[in-house]
């Protein structure tokens, strides 16, 4: 059985006491929530502690936004899996489009990360997504099963989620039709060995699109960014109407 997760990302946004503010709003949203919902979210790491505590007992999970692959070393900047498990992380995004475009990220530490991440009991959200030239030039098939083939290394699928991010989709507004990140997502699927893991859309996902995202047979979940950050509207998406 594929689960669902919807995940927030909310990239370098929130300090500690906004977390905190979100949380009072957001938290007593999720009353009527359907159980079979899982809910993330992905803080900045000066945030993690905090909103661990505060969510303690709750059903929502906090994931980080990245992870590194060696226990501790010489690595300004990075964050260890054991630094994240010891405050109550329990996922870790990995190889995000704007690691990958802003920061060198490639699938080789890519891999690297996910596989850390699982050694430390942590499950990676992987991203994978094609940009506008590559959507262009008819390559988008092929630059996303190259990504998971590279990716996907050594990952154990039973404790994996993936997330379809078409670069192009990302903060822009300009959403992938539904039934196109459908495609998408049924084409990675069958790339994988297991049917299980579940699959996210994210790119533009707002409260007003996220009912007709989710009544796709293929989607999962999705990975939210800008719209997490509001507290009503994040809890209207976690709340999506099914169909
Ligand atoms: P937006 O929802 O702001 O388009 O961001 C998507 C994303 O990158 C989530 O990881």
């Amino acid at each position: 059985m594929r689960r669902i997760v919807i995940a927030g990302n909310w990239k370098m946004h929130k300090t500690q006491a906004e977390s905190l503010e979100f949380l009072q709003s957001f938290l007593p949203q999720l009353e009527n929530t359907a159980e079979d919902r899982e809910v993330i979210l992905c803080a900045p790491y000066t945030a993690l502690g905090v909103m661990s505590k505060n969510l303690h007992g709750t059903r929502v999970r906090i994931g980080s936004q990245n992870v590194h692959w060696e226990e501790s070393g010489a690595f300004t900047g990075e964050i260890a899996p054991s630094m994240l498990t010891e405050i109550g992380v329990t996922y870790a995004v990995v190889g995000h489009s704007e690691r990958r475009q802003y920061f060198g990220e490639t699938d080789e530490t890519v891999n690297f990360r996910a596989r850390a991440a699982q050694k430390a009991e942590l499950t990676p959200i992987l991203c994978v997504g094609e940009s506008k030239e590559q959507r262009d030039a008819g390559q988008t098939e092929t630059v996303i099963k190259e990504q998971l083939k590279a990716d996907l290394v050594g990952v154990d699928l039973s404790q994996l989620v993936i997330a379809y991010e078409p670069i192009w989709a990302i903060g822009t507004g300009d959403t992938c039709e539904a039934e196109e990140a459908n495609r998408v997502i049924g084409m990675i699927r069958s790339e994988l060995s297991s049917s299980d893991v579940p699959i996210q859309y994210g790119g533009s996902v707002k409260p007003a699109n996220i009912d007709e995202i989710m009544a796709q047979p293929e989607i999962d979940g999705a990975l939210v960014g800008g719209a997490s950050l509001d507290p009503v509207g994040f809890a209207r998406i976690v709340n999506y109407e099914a169909t």
